[in-house]
């Protein structure tokens, strides 16, 4: 178990449908890796297992040496493993800043102590411009969230999850519903971040996919059917048949 993060023959079922097909997937410590495939091939249910949101119904998970299978979502953001969801999750009532300071407070601890000591709030405070200037979302800090632009928005949940402190960080579909433009930026800040940490990236946008990736795994019905480099997994068969149907 060399791997950074790795699954080790991963399933989930939900009745009859295997939504994860037995998946060993490796990750590594830095570096962009998509998942990609067709609606219902099991790219978020992985996603879910992962970090702790529904449990595998068989498999394992390591990382960095230790098992981790089934683990709650609190212990694993604690060890580095964090995530964004499909559908946008954001207080729309505070402020661009509360948002990623409430984060970053509950990820440090310091949110059930009634008399934080004036230096933890400082820093916490401090940790908060950091990610906001990181994502380029600086300038917005005041701005109540439902104020802001759908893409922005999107932005403003990598920061909250950024909060946490990850090494691995999953995104399910950042991109959805938004402009070629905002996905141009938020796909820049999401390449940028991994030279930093490792990132697994779900998405429909292939051109963004085929772009920014070091290493594509596709999903189809559950199962892997191709793993590699942008350039081989355009030309692989088995995936355009997956995507376009068996006359392509
Ligand atoms: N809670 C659930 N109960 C029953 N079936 C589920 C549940 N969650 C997912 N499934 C089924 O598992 C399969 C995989 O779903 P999943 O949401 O993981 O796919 P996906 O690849 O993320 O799709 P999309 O691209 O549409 O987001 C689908 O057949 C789906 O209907
Ligand atoms: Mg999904």
């Amino acid at each position: 178990m060399n791997a950074f993060l790795c699954t080790d023959n991963l399933c989930r079922h939900f009745g009859g449908v295997m939504a994860t097909n037995r998946l060993c997937i490796e990750f590594e410590k830095t570096g962009l890796r998509s998942i990609i495939g067709p609606n219902g091939a099991g790219k978020t249910t992985f996603i879910n297992i992962i970090t702790g949101r529904i449990p595998a119904s068989s498999g394992k998970v390591h990382f960095q040496g230790a098992e981790i299978t089934n683990k709650p979502t609190h212990e694993l953001v604690k060890l580095g493993i964090c995530r964004t969801f499909q559908i946008t999750s954001i207080f729309n009532n505070l402020t661009v800043f509360e948002n990623v300071r409430i984060a970053k407070q509950a990820n440090s601890g310091g949110s059930l102590r009634i008399f934080s000591t004036k230096k933890s709030l400082k820093k916490v405070a401090c940790d908060t411009w950091v990610i906001l200037e990181r994502l380029g979302l600086k300038d917005l800090a005041g701005l109540p969230a439902k104020n802001m632009s759908y893409g922005d928005q999107r932005i403003l949940e990598v920061a909250i999850a950024l909060a946490g402190d990850p090494e691995i960080l999953f995104l399910d579909e950042p991109t959805a519903g938004m402009s070629p433009a905002e996905t141009k930026h938020i796909s820049d800040l999401i390449k940028g971040l991994s030279k930093e940490i490792s990132i697994v990236l779900v998405e429909h946008d292939m051109d963004m996919v085929m772009r920014i990736s070091d290493k594509i795994t596709v999903l189809h019905y559950g199962s892997i059917i191709a793993e590699g480099a942008p350039e081989e997994i355009r030309t692989n068969q088995l995936v355009r048949e997956a995507y376009l149907g068996k006359d392509t």
